[in-house]
């Protein structure tokens, strides 16, 4: 064993990167490599790259240069690059970028073994065909097991049909496709089998799952059935597009005891021009209430939000609704984005008019905004007793643990006998913008 060769794997980008990661990483063992702990030790460095906005694209090209300056050290290391850059640039990498062994498209990742031995070999490949069938985990005896943590990802779905206006994931990622529930609760059952006690069901638009499978199944189906595996103690999901979020999916909510009270929906922004334009076909009254129902179904439900500044045409006044629209919501926490033109996209053929300057200052005006109105979420916890999956050790002590609350809060607490994996109560004590510490209110276990 000890003349093994490494992976090592950089990820870029959502959590469905992160999975199709972990999915490489195993695909690689299969094939005979072992993880190493960093590049420098590798003799197979795989970046899987994104390419949403403009700079995490700049940062995948620059990353695989300093790959490469490091791999040269190193006689032998392939280079593979992987990801939505790989699949959006396709030839054009091979030949810009000479180091690079093999370009693997999003829907190419099953067929890494075999084309892991061509590079092996000498050759330089580019796969970015769409014909991967199966999108799941290797099964466990194909790979090493009991190396799940306590949080596993387990992607339902790829590809997306939604095209917003300024979104390059459809084209990267190709259309919607369902994976088939029975090979989804395998896999559930399979991470709960090396140690997962949590698992977040993945895909661009989790409650469009179902359409064009065999079998009649709707995502609240889909949620009642992984709810009855034993051993999984919270469920969580995301990205859930707000037009296609039902009355059913809500009420889950309030039949599902292991279903975590925390909801990711993406407004984008807070003009009704602005939707129009983006494509996103809904309006604000609509989306604000499905927000309401969300909060009426479960207590302390946190809602968080992904938000767009700058769009092409976005006036002050348009500026000024996404900024109403974050008091009127009062989301837990959002994610905030300046605009980026991206190519092949709807929106690449309006003005980008919006100065970046602009931008940028818009950009820190709803940041700031939402960072008061986070920390007044925080400060509301004070005082409740929330249940806190345990991640590991903290900072600030042996018997410190660190966990994330049911509403995705970062938990502090003292308790040197919680181990990864754990599901304790606590009570809140303490509120900061990005973490909450607390006291354990009853023995553990
Ligand atoms: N499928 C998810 C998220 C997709 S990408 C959804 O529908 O919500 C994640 C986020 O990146 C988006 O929600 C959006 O806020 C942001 N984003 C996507 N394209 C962008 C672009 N061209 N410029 C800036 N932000 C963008
Ligand atoms: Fe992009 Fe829209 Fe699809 Fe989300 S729903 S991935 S924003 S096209
Ligand atoms: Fe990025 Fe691809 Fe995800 S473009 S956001 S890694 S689907």
């Amino acid at each position: 064993v000890n003349d093994s060769k490494k992976v090592f794997v950089k990820t870029f980008g959502c959590q469905m990167n992160v999975y199709d990661s972990e999915r490489m990483l195993r695909l690689a063992e299969s094939a005979g490599y072992l993880r190493a702990e960093d590049a420098e030790s590798a003799d197979l460095i795989i970046v899987n790259t994104c390419s949403v906005r403009d700079k995490p694209e700049h940062k995948a090209v620059s990353e695989i240069g300093w790959m490469h300056k490091r791999a040269r050290a190193h006689e032998g290391v392939k280079l593979v690059l992987a990801g939505c850059v790989a699949q959006q640039l396709a030839d054009s990498l091979l030949k810009s970028h000479p180091f690079i062994d093999l370009v693997l498209g999003t829907a190419a990742i099953g067929r890494l073994p075999g084309l892991l031995s061509r590079i092996e070999s000498g050759e330089r490949v580019v796969d970015c065909a769409d014909s991967d069938a199966d999108i799941g985990m290797p099964l466990a005896d194909e790979t090493t097991p009991g190396r799940s943590g306590p949080s596993a990802f387990v992607s339902i779905m790829r590809g997306c049909n939604n095209y917003c206006s300024y979104c390059i994931v459809p084209y990267v990622r190709g259309p919607e496709k369902s994976r088939a529930p029975g090979e989804i609760l395998d896999e559930v059952r399979q991470f709960v089998d090396e140690g997962a006690r949590e698992v977040t069901l993945l895909g661009q638009n989790v409650n469009s799952y179902g359409r064009g499978l065999e079998e009649a199944i709707d995502f609240t189906e889909l949620l009642g059935r992984v709810h009855e595996i034993q051993g999984i103690e919270r469920i969580r999901f995301t990205t859930s597009h707000p037009k296609d979020l039902s009355d059913r999916l809500v009420q889950a909510f309030a039949d599902l005891p292991k279903l975590a009270g925390h909801m990711h929906l993406p407004v984008q922004s807070g003009a009704d021009t602005v939707l129009k334009r983006m494509a996103r076909i809904y309006t604000i009254d609509q989306y604000c209430e499905k927000a309401e129902k969300l909060r009426m179904a479960k207590p302390h439900m946190a809602i968080s939000t992904d938000l767009i500044v700058g769009f092409c045409g976005e006036t002050d006044r348009e500026f000024q609704e996404t900024m109403d629209l974050l008091d009127r919501i009062r989301y837990d926490s959002a994610f905030s984005f300046k605009y980026s033109p991206r190519p092949g996209t709807a929106a690449a053929k309006f003005d980008d008019d919006v100065p970046d300057a602009v931008k940028k200052e818009r950009l820190a005006i709803l940041q700031k905004r939402q960072e008061q109105i986070t920390l007044e979420r925080n400060l509301e916890q004070l005082g409740r007793t929330v249940s806190v999956l345990v991640e590991g050790p903290g900072r600030g002590g042996p018997d410190r643990r660190k966990g994330r609350s049911e509403c995705h809060r970062i938990v502090h607490f003292n308790d040197g006998s919680a181990n990864p994996g754990d599901l304790v109560a606590i009570r809140i004590d303490e509120a900061f913008q990005n973490a909450l510490v607390g006291t354990p209110v009853k023995p553990l276990k």
